[in-house]
């Protein structure tokens, strides 16, 4: 499995997984923020990577990482660096994508000398908030916010050391 930015002609096919598996888990919260997840040209265009998991030539999920303040920065503070959108398809979660997929996004914030990685997520993503915490995220309720709709989004963070960050990101993960 190789994690990789997305390429053109799989851009639509990702917008459907992220709809798709964000439906699963949240129902009818999801509203007009479908359109949102669907558009990962949108994503690109405003100077996000997208990043996808791919397993023998196939997306098997993805990633936005947010470089910094902008349209797609929900909850980045001064010098931080954000992780939106994270699926995985059902038939291949479980196996260490959504890990490797987290620890593309700590590289990128760490050899970018972020000072953190922050993400928001929403209480049904039960699975995240696992991966989240077993990747050295803390939960952080004082800087929670809400998704288009009104939504509740809890934040959770990640502190990146400043010197010699692309060597420790990713270090207390178990793959
Ligand atoms: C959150 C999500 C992306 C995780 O993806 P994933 O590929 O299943 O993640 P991982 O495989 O890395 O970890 C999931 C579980 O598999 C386990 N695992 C990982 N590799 C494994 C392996 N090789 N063998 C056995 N188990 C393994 C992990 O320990 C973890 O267990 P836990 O959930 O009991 O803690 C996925 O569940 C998802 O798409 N959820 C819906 C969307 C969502 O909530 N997104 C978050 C937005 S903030």
């Amino acid at each position: 499995m190789v994690v990789r930015p997305v390429r053109p002609e799989e851009q639509a096919g990702l917008g459907e997984l992220t709809v798709d598996v964000y439906r699963r888990v949240l129902a009818s919260e999801l509203a007009t923020y479908a359109e949102v997840l669907r558009d990962a040209d949108a994503r690109l265009a405003a100077g996000c990577e997208v990043l996808v998991a791919d397993v023998g030539g196939r997306v098997v999920g993805g990633v936005t990482y947010v470089p910094g303040p902008g349209p797609y920065a929900q909850l980045i503070e001064e010098d931080e660096a954000e992780l939106r959108m994270l699926v995985v398809d059902p038939a291949d979660q479980g196996r260490g994508v959504g890990t490797k997929l987290v620890q593309a996004c700590l590289q990128r914030a760490g050899a970018a000398g972020k000072g953190g990685l922050v993400l928001g997520t929403m209480p049904a993503m039960t699975a995240a908030h696992r991966l989240y915490l077993r990747l050295g995220f803390e939960r952080r309720p004082e800087r929670d916010g809400q998704i288009p709709g009104g939504a509740p989004l809890w934040c959770y963070s990640r502190v990146l050391a400043r010197a010699s960050t692309s060597s420790r990101v990713g270090t207390r993960s178990p793959m």
